[in-house]
């Protein structure tokens, strides 16, 4: 039998949807309920399938369910591989009452968000988030797309799903690297809404780096409630919700520039954080105190602390340009106006950001 853990819901009026938490729930939990139709398409791919979508199948009980398997990867995350998804639909003749199903890490999450926003002008979507970046961030609040060699996840749409079901045993197949990774966005929470939650995370990170499921279970919960709570006062990102991209700018920045995939999205985010704090900092907004304790528990969950080192203040400034924040020609960047507070603001000084960006483009000692 399973084991429900939680159950949060994200509140969006006639488009609210349940987050599931809980221990083996895939192959278990019976999810036909959210699916209004006969038809089922799986997606997933080719490392995430043959460890789930046997079980996944078995959460749709007198359902049609047919699957597509999807090449894995950061670097599939484009039109060539989307297509597939459309493929695989119109091949097994899949109506505008067909039922997309996620089944993995952002990436696929991602895909298959976009591929239901736009399939027939649009169809339902269910998310079963398998990494703990997705558990924690991607699957919940609608953000779906692709990438462009141009700019990270540049073509996309709002398109929320039915409900997110998360079986945090899924955790325990994943790579140290991808739980490290999973981590700078829970981090994240606990910088921008919750110094409550970064105090545990400074007690709890260990752990958690070491993949600890009641550990993990806890940080899952408080960061979808976090997530839950900004998404539904912004769905659309007018305001509040740009502040979850703390750290984004600088992180999509240098996975551009690294080549999609060789710097993973978490780890570019915890990196980007740390400059963002620098920045902060340079701004009088936070001490170096606070700085320091930004660092600190980027480097204790196993992240990367600094940007590749041959980047370029003029690498950055060229890629951030792109950013999907910026406004008339404006950068905008999240910055912390204290641990646990963020803003978004077009009003660093041009001074302070290439000091930022200078003292990042040289080794750190
Ligand atoms: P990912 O989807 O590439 O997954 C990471 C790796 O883990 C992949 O190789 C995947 O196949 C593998 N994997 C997945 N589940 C596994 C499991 N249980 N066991 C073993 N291996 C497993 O990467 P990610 O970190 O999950 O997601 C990153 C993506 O999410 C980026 O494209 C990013 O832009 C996007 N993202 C989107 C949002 C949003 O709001 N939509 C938010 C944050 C990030
Ligand atoms: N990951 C940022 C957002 O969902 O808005």
């Amino acid at each position: 039998m399973y084991n429900l853990l939680h159950e949060l819901p994200v509140d969006l009026g006639e488009r609210s949807y349940p987050i599931m938490i809980g221990e083996g729930l895939l192959g278990e939990c019976d999810l036909s309920g959210y699916v209004g139709g006969s038809q089922i398409m799986i997606v997933t791919n080719d490392v995430v399938g043959p460890l789930y979508l046997e079980k996944a199948k078995a959460c749709f009980p007198g359902k049609a369910v047919d699957s597509v398997v999807l090449p894995d990867g950061e670097k599939h995350k484009d039109w060539q591989t989307l297509n597939l998804i459309f493929d695989a639909l119109l091949e097994k003749r899949h109506t505008r009452k067909t039922t997309l199903v996620a089944l993995g890490g952002g990436v696929v999450g991602d895909m298959t968000g976009f591929a239901a926003a736009s399939y027939q002008r649009g169809v339902p979507f269910i998310q079963i988030p398998t990494t703990l970046l997705s558990q924690v961030d991607s699957s919940v609040g609608g953000k779906t797309g692709i990438n462009h060699p141009l700019g990270k996840n540049m073509i996309g749409a709002f398109h929320q799903p039915e409900a997110v079901m998360i079986d945090t045993d899924t955790l325990q197949t994943l790579p140290p690297r991808e739980v490290s990774a999973g981590l700078a966005e829970v981090i994240k929470y606990g910088l921008i809404r919750d110094t409550a939650f970064l105090g545990w995370l400074e007690e709890t990170i260990e752990p958690l780096a070491a993949c600890d499921s009641k550990a993990l279970a806890e940080a899952i919960f408080r960061s979808c409630a976090c997530k839950a709570d900004v998404v539904a006062q912004d769905e659309r990102e007018s305001g509040l919700r740009a502040t979850l991209n703390l750290g984004h700018t600088f992180g999509h920045a240098i996975e551009t520039y690294a080549g999609y995939g060789n710097w993973l999205h978490g780890e570019a985010v915890g990196t980007g954080m740390i400059m963002a704090a620098d920045l902060s900092a340079r701004e009088g907004l936070i001490s170096l105190a606070d700085y320091d304790r930004v660092v600190r528990i980027v480097h204790r969950a196993g992240l990367p602390v600094q940007p590749p080192v041959e980047m370029t203040p003029e690498d950055f400034m060229g890629l951030m340009a792109v950013d999907k924040k910026n406004i008339d020609g404006k950068l905008r960047l999240v910055l912390l106006r204290a641990l646990g507070d963020a803003l978004v603001t077009s009003e660093a000084t041009s001074q302070n950001l290439m000091a930022t960006l200078k003292v990042f483009s040289q080794p750190q000692s």
